[in-house]
């Protein structure tokens, strides 16, 4: 049985899964370079680590607009939420969860922007060094970048957590509708 490329009621269909997935390697990515950064401080890694930083987040932007896109292009079609007060939590955690996937790089652009450093990524020349740095978009990012982040992370451990606790405590299909091709058997 082959996967639908648009969601359905039982199963998130290719193009919401390959999203979700490569995003969650994109953000796995930005938090180990930090940690690793954090823990060992300067080193070839940490440069290598922290020269990527800013290229994925900002990749990491872009794939969050698509999503966002695609998720409310499918809004009608997707497995809905139990309407029970553990379905409400699921939806409020994943709206929390697009909250923070997108104010935290675009406060970090908005940084970068205001900087006055040249900018660059992906062979893209963004902004030119201009010595100029414009305080009020400085500011935000300065105050929140860092602790959004790490709010995210840990909002992140409490979705994987969820996930298996659907998996192995309540045995349900949760996991199946975003992994594998076993929730197809149960398509109506
Ligand atoms: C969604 C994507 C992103 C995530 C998850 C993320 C995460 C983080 C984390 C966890 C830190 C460490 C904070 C600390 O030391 O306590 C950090 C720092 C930093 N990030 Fe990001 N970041 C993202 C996107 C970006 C983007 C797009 C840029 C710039 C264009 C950027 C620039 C920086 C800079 C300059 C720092 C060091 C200064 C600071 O802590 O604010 N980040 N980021
Ligand atoms: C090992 C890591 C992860 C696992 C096992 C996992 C698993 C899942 C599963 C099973 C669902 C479907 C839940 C449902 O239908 O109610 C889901 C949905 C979702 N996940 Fe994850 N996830 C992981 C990482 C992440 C990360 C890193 C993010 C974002 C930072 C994320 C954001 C979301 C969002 C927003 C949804 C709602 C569906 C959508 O709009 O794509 N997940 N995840």
């Amino acid at each position: 049985m082959k996967l639908p490329w648009q969601d359905s009621g039982h199963v998130y269909g290719l193009i919401s899964r390959r999203l979700h997935w490569a995003m969650a390697l994109l953000f796995a990515w930005q938090f180990l370079g930090m940690l690793i950064k954090l823990a060992i401080g300067r080193s070839p890694l940490t440069a290598f680590l922290v020269g990527t930083h800013r290229p994925v987040g900002l990749l990491l932007l872009a794939l969050c607009l698509l999503r966002i896109f695609w998720a409310l292009a499918n809004a009608k079609r997707r497995p809905a939420y139990a309407a029970t007060w553990g379905g409400r939590l699921a939806r409020l955690g994943h709206i929390t969860l697009y909250v923070l996937m997108l104010l935290i790089p675009s406060l970090a652009l908005l940084r970068q922007f205001g900087s006055g450093k040249a900018f660059s990524a992906f062979g893209i020349q963004f902004t030119q060094d201009t010595g100029i740095e414009i305080a009020w978009m400085v500011a935000p990012a300065d105050l929140l970048h860092g602790l959004l982040a790490w709010c995210l992370l840990a909002l992140i451990a409490g979705h994987v957590l969820m996930v298996l606790i659907h998996r192995y405590r309540f045995k349900d299909g949760t996991l199946a509708r975003m992994l594998g091709k076993s929730a197809l058997a149960q398509r109506g």
